[in-house]
C-alpha cells in the first residue's frame, strides 16, 4: 500500500466566498435522545452543556447538546410520531441530520450559496435572548443531512436562544477528544462526482485528494472517495461511493441499512491517542479489530514513530504516514444496531491525508464484521 495518494491541492488566491470558522456542532436525530446522551458522556467523555424540550417551550423534540472541547454534539429525538424528525428516525434509525458550520455572518453564507445553486433548508433568522443573538441559515446537502451556518460572535450564552443550560449531578471524565477533524458522507453509485461538484460551485470547497477503487480495495470489494477541503482546512468532508467488487461493499451495506445516503463517520482529534482509546475501551466503546500481523512489519512500513509499538498493538490503534508526517486512527464499530454511522479516533503528527496506507487491513476488518452480519 505504497501508491502514491493522488493530490489535487491548488488552493488559488481568491477570495473565499463562503468563509468557515470550523465545525459548530453534529447533531443526530436518535430514538432516545435521553438515554443517547447518556451514552456519549459515559463512553465517551462528552460534557452536559444544554437542552430544550417541552420545558423551555419546544413541544415537538427534547435535544440535549453536549460538549468536549470544542466538539459539541447535538441529540435530538422527536416526542411524536408525526413530523419530519420522527420521518427520519423511522426511516434511517440514529444518524446524522445536521453538519453545522461556525460562520461569521450566517445570512452572507446563505446568499452566497444560494445563488451558486444551493437547495434551501432554513431561511435567514435571527434568535435572541437576554445573553444576545445567535444568526442561523441552512441549506441541503447529500441525503438528508443538512448544513446549518451558524454565527454566534454577538452571543454570550450556553448554546443559542431556547435553549436552557443544562446542569448535571452525572459528570464523567472526558477522554481526550478536542475537536471534529472531518466528516465521511456516502452516496450512491455515480453520485460521488455530482457532490464534489456541489462542494466546489456552491460552497467553494477544492477536492485535496482522491482515492479510485484501485486504492481502496479488498479481495471482496471497492469503494472510491474523494476528500473535499474549505479554503482553511478547517472543515473536510470525504465523499465515499461504493465501487464493483466481487461482493457487497461497505458503502453499499450502509446505504441499504440507512435506507438513503447519509454521514458515515465523524473523526474526532485527540492529543494522545494511546489514552483517549484506552478510556473509552474501558468505559465500552467498541472498536474495528486489525490482526495482530498488522504490527508485525509496522515501523518498515512507516518509519520510525514516537510512540511504542506495543500499546499501539494492544488497543489496534493504527498508523499511516504521508509527505507531511505521520498520523494514528483508529474505528469504532457502528454505534446504533443497523451498520450506519461510526466514529473514528484519530491523532495527527504532521500527516494531512486520511489513512490510505490502512484502508486494506480496516476493510477486511469490517469485511470479518459484514459477514457476520451475513451482509457481504
Ligand atoms: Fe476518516
Amino acid at each position: 500500500m505504497q501508491t502514491q495518494e493522488k493530490t489535487t491541492e491548488t488552493l488559488p488566491n481568491t477570495t473565499d466566498f463562503l468563509p468557515l470558522k470550523g465545525t459548530d456542532y453534529v447533531e443526530l436525530y436518535v430514538g432516545n435522545a435521553k438515554q443517547a446522551a447518556h451514552f456519549y458522556k459515559t463512553a465517551f467523555g462528552f460534557q452536559s452543556l444544554a437542552y430544550a424540550g417541552p420545558e423551555t417551550g419546544v413541544k415537538d423534540r427534547a435535544s440535549y447538546v453536549l460538549v468536549q472541547n470544542k466538539m459539541r454534539l447535538m441529540l435530538t429525538t422527536p416526542l411524536h410520531s408525526d413530523g419530519p424528525i420522527a420521518e427520519h428516525h423511522k426511516k434511517h434509525g440514529d444518524g446524522v441530520k445536521v453538519l453545522a458550520l461556525w460562520v461569521d455572518d450566517a445570512y452572507d453564507a446563505y446568499e452566497q450559496t444560494m445563488k451558486r445553486g444551493a437547495k434551501s433548508y432554513m431561511e435567514p433568522v435571527t434568535l435572541t435572548d437576554k445573553d444576545g443573538e445567535v444568526r442561523l441559515s441552512g441549506i441541503h446537502t447529500y441525503g438528508e443531512v443538512v448544513h446549518i451556518f451558524v454565527e454566534r460572535k454577538n452571543y454570550n450564552g450556553v448554546f443559542m436562544p431556547g435553549f436552557r443550560k443544562w446542569e448535571s449531578t452525572y459528570n464523567p471524565e472526558p477522554t481526550g477528544l478536542l475537536y471534529v477533524d472531518h466528516c465521511v458522507g456516502n452516496v450512491g453509485w455515480n453520485q460521488m462526482n455530482p457532490w464534489v461538484s456541489f462542494y466546489e460551485n456552491v460552497m467553494g470547497f477544492k477536492n485535496i485528494l482522491s482515492f479510485d477503487d484501485k486504492d481502496i480495495s479488498t479481495e471482496y470489494s471497492a469503494l472510491m472517495s474523494k476528500v473535499m477541503s474549505n479554503g482553511n482546512g478547517y472543515v473536510k468532508f470525504p465523499i465515499n461511493e461504493p465501487a464493483v467488487g466481487k461482493r457487497k461493499s461497505q458503502v453499499e451495506e450502509y446505504l441499504e441499512f440507512y435506507e438513503g445516503e447519509g454521514t458515515q463517520h465523524v473523526a474526532i482529534a485527540t492529543l494522545d491517542i494511546v489514552s483517549t482509546v484506552k478510556q473509552l475501551m474501558a468505559r465500552g466503546v467498541e472498536f474495528l479489530k486489525v490482526p495482530s500481523s498488522y504490527y508485525d512489519d509496522l515501523l518498515d512500513r512507516v518509519g520510525p514513530i514516537e510512540e511504542d509499538v506495543e500499546p499501539l498493538k494492544e488497543l489496534g490503534i493504527l498508523v499511516d504516514r504521508d509527505d507531511e508526517g505521520y498520523l494514528l486512527q483508529l474505528f469504532t464499530k457502528p454505534v446504533e444496531d443497523r451498520p450506519t454511522m461510526f466514529y473514528e479516533i484519530i491523532q495527527r503528527k504532521g500527516a494531512k491525508s486520511f489513512g490510505k496506507g490502512n484502508f486494506k487491513a480496516l476493510f477486511e476488518a469490517i469485511e470479518r464484521e459484514q459477514e457476520e452480519r451475513g451482509n457481504l
